[in-house]
């Protein structure tokens, strides 16, 4: 079945955006995924095609209203769409690869792209929204976070990723671990070699570099990644093949 993401937006020609080309937008064409974008302002109902009003309480900003995004929601989402509604902000839980994972294995998503200030409470608790932030800065709206999350999706359904580019090694993969450096020819540039051992033949050694390559800057640039894979291979044992953590 087609994974499906339906986006609700007041920009909806910002999407499929970058998601139209390469290996997003050969997977488009083809039909591995498919994508709908809708303006929220269409669902609006006034002469004025009003979607947000000021906030309660007082404030700078304005507040898109609950009765028109709740509109727009029913109309991109039949009775029976098991798929998650995920609301875009900055205050969501944090997106990472096992969020990706599973929803790359389910039926799709409608995303809702937020811009002012926020979206009105009461219909992110009636529609039991997933909130979603794709990292701690504010950007001016939910569009480009839906672009980065569904790029992260697509990539992982099943054909839309060569056989190469396997995602078991890669950053944030099984063992929750960065990637190690790669080389290619030339083996010297700019009087820069490539280390020996990539050189050698020897593919147990290659694998052991590579694997003491990501712990080593797993640890260094990602403290919290690395008490998480520690914690995974029994903590205090792996403290002590690298003391320099400890
Ligand atoms: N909208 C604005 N900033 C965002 C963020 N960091 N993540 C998701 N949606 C957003």
């Amino acid at each position: 079945m087609t994974w499906r993401a339906s986006i609700l937006t007041l920009f909806p020609e910002m999407f499929p955006g970058p998601l139209g080309l390469s290996l997003a937008g050969r997977a488009l064409a083809g039909g591995t995924w498919a994508l709908d974008a809708h303006d929220i302002r269409s669902f609006a109902t006034d002469r004025h095609r009003t979607v947000d009003d000021t906030p309660a309480g007082g404030g700078a900003g304005m507040v898109m209203r609950p009765d028109v995004l709740d509109t727009a929601i029913g109309g991109v989402m039949p009775e029976g769409d098991t798929r998650p509604l995920i609301y875009l902000t900055p205050r969501g839980r944090l997106l990472d690869q096992s969020m990706v994972r599973s929803l790359a294995e389910g039926p799709g998503c409608v995303l809702l792209c937020g811009r002012y200030e926020g979206i009105d409470q009461r219909v992110i608790d009636a529609r039991d929204m997933v909130e979603v932030s794709i990292g701690d800065y504010v950007l001016s709206g939910g569009e480009t976070a839906a672009l980065v999350l569904l790029d992260a999706c697509i990539r992982l359904l099943p054909g839309v990723m060569g056989a190469a580019d396997s995602a078991a090694e890669e950053s944030h993969g099984a063992e929750g671990l960065l990637e190690y450096p790669h080389y290619t020819r030339p083996a010297e540039w700019q009087g820069r070699t490539i280390p020996d051992v990539l050189l050698s033949g020897h593919h147990a050694e290659i694998a052991r570099w590579r694997r003491a390559e990501s712990e080593k800057i797993t640890r260094e640039r990602r403290p919290d990644l690395w008490a998480r894979h520690d914690a995974m291979h029994g903590g205090a044992g792996a403290i002590a093949r690298h003391p320099a953590a400890a």
